[in-house]
């Protein structure tokens, strides 16, 4: 086996840049969330977000609870759609309605599945959600939503690392980095 290094063609946030935007987002979590009588929810959204939900929230020194969902909005196609929410793994709570849930993401692209999950966590009756992004790229936008968090808006590159994935690979790269091209095509 070869060493997953020599697929990344840059390096776009480095371990260091990643740390100083896991700070700033906290510290903005906790200015936010430290007078709530409410539970805080944070609802990290599998895969990719599992790095970044790990070290954020050991940086949120404030009571709250740890939950996951899977979910897609995949068409027909391998990208995210305008298509229904698919939801393979669901939040098992009957407590919603006292929750301020705090969407964590590792990458907003068009914006489809997070546009639907937070309808469908407002439908179910949680008091607020936000949503905490790593990652967005406004250029790819395809329906109007925006992150209460974000780490950093990125070009429209394929990026690996750090949780994120190509086809299930890369993910433990300790950074964020650009996929090379001779990888996909
Ligand atoms: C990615 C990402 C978001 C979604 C963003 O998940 O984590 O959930 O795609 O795309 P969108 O804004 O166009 O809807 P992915 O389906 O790749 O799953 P993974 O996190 O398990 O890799």
């Amino acid at each position: 086996m070869t060493h997953i290094e020599k697929d990344v063609e840059e390096v776009l946030l480095s371990e260091k840049e990643l740390s100083d935007i896991l700070d700033r987002i906290a510290a903005d979590i906790v200015r936010d969330y430290k007078d709530s009588p409410r539970k805080l929810l944070i609802l990290s959204i599998l895969k990719g977000s599992l790095i970044f939900t790990s070290d954020l929230m050991r940086r949120i020194p404030l009571p709250l609870e740890l939950d996951f969902m899977k979910v897609s909005s995949y068409g027909s196609g391998t990208v995210s759609s305008g298509g229904p929410l698919k939801i393979s793994l669901d939040l098992k709570r009957d407590d919603i309605a006292d929750l301020d849930i705090l969407i964590v993401e590792d990458i907003i692209d068009s914006g489809n599945t997070l546009s639907k999950l937070k309808k469908h966590l407002a439908e179910r009756g949680a008091h607020s959600v936000k949503i905490c992004t790593l990652l967005d790229k406004p250029s790819r936008r395809e329906v109007e939503l925006s992150a209460d968090y974000c780490g950093a808006e990125i070009p429209d590159k394929f990026v690996i690392g750090y949780g994120l994935d190509y086809d299930e690979k890369y993910r433990n790269l300790p950074y964020v980095g650009v996929l090379s091209p001779k990888v996909y095509s």
